[in-house]
């Protein structure tokens, strides 16, 4: 039953949806099919929806406060997926994790200090390094047997030069990568070892795919919950990214006191009522849904790797092993970034999002987005197929 809720083609034009009623602004055209920034065209959990429904049934929307049944659906979630054990006092409720990696950076850093990224990745994290005035170093990911891999020397050598603060991506955006256990104990070393802050945006983990497991960096040694700080949130994983809930999990007293000082000079108390309801309701009831997306992702996912080898060989995604985002190597079809988008743009009438956005490596590649219908699947590469022909 579930199943059939992912077949459903929803019209979203109109809804305020960026993805789909912004393209102008961002493409420069309007009758394209956005397969680009990263939220699915499905119906998040019934759970959901009853919740928001169930709360507006009290007509007063006053200042609110989390609940127990709110902080204690995130507790078991952690526990049940990931065997970590946090407690109440380790939450920070943020309006979205991109602004809990700011708020973090503001707590943790000043204006000159140095921010470790890996490239290529998620757009903001330069951003957020350039707009709060720190430096970014850049330790580039290398591609080997197809996937995503860290240069540890490249990284010590730069943390030895004074890094204070390490973005990571966990799993990867881009390129759907799940970090191994080992790897991310040997960064947290390393973070431990030259006392870097490793921040660590988590907000695709609960997108595993077939056969992988997601490890938060904090859970895999004790040692480690003094230094990280996490970002996690319901928004990818239950569609829910419209109504701006996140948390931040931070074992570090004063670290927690510190995130806590910046959020209020921030002017931000808390998140509001509907944010917290669909929270609650999706990590309580959403993992049933949360295994049958999965499936149908997957489904997706073959079906689009398949079409590149048969239609479209120029084009080799890299096969992710986590969410819904397709990173494409398109550096054999021999266009330039600019050519290849506009070609896609205008013959194709497909907005999906240029490489080059994702920092150094990006170059040539292009990111899909596959949490759509089937139907929406097949058309999408079926245009791309029409525009490079
Ligand atoms: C790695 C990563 N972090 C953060 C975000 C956005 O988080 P939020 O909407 O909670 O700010 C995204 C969205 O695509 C993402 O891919």
């Amino acid at each position: 039953m579930i199943q059939n809720l992912f077949e459903q083609n929803l019209n979203r034009i109109n809804t305020g949806s960026i993805k789909w009623d912004m393209t102008k602004e961002f493409f420069g055209v309007d009758d394209v099919l956005p397969m680009w920034i990263a939220d699915m065209d499905f119906a998040a959990p019934q759970a959901v929806t009853d919740a928001l429904i169930e709360r507006t049934k009290h007509p007063i929307y006053g200042y609110t406060a989390p609940t127990s049944f709110a902080y204690n659906a995130l507790i078991h979630w952690m526990k049940d997926k990931y065997d970590w054990n946090i407690n109440r006092d380790s939450i920070c409720f943020s309006a979205g994790v991109v602004s809990s990696l700011s708020t973090c950076i503001q707590a943790f850093t000043k204006p000159g200090d140095r921010i470790m990224v890996q490239s290529p990745v998620y757009t903001p994290f330069f951003d957020l390094v350039h707009k709060n005035k720190r430096e970014l170093v850049n330790s580039p990911l290398y591609i080997e047997n197809g996937q995503f891999r860290i240069s540890f020397e490249d990284v010590e050598a730069k943390m030895r030069n004074g890094v204070k603060m390490f973005l990571l991506c966990s799993p990867h955006n881009p390129g759907g990568r799940i970090w191994t256990k080992d790897e991310l104990k040997r960064l947290a070393e390393l973070c431990i070892q030259y006392e870097v802050i490793l921040l660590s945006d988590e907000i695709h983990c609960d997108l595993t795919l077939s056969g992988q497991k997601h490890y938060p960096v904090a859970s895999l040694d004790e040692r480690f919950s003094d230094l990280i700080i996490t970002c996690m949130a319901p928004s990818k994983t239950f569609n829910i990214a419209g109504l701006q809930s996140s948390v931040i999990i931070v074992q570090n007293p004063e670290f927690k006191k510190k995130i806590k000082d910046t959020q209020s000079a921030q002017g931000f108390h808390g998140l509001n009522i509907f944010a917290l309801e669909a929270l609650a309701a999706a990590y309580t009831h959403g993992s049933p849904w949360l295994t049958e997306l999965l499936k149908y992702v997957e489904n997706n996912l073959n079906t689009s790797i398949q079409f590149f080898q048969k239609e479209l060989p120029l084009i080799k995604p890299m096969s992710p092993q986590a969410s819904y985002l397709l990173w494409l190597d398109c550096r054999d079809i021999g266009l330039i970034d600019k050519e290849l988008q506009r070609v896609l743009l205008q013959k194709g009438k497909i907005a999906l999002e240029p490489g080059s956005k994702y920092g150094p490596g990006g170059e040539g590649w292009m990111r899909m987005n596959i949490g759509c219908t089937h139907d929406v699947l097949l058309d999408g590469l079926n245009r791309m197929k029409k525009a490079l022909s």
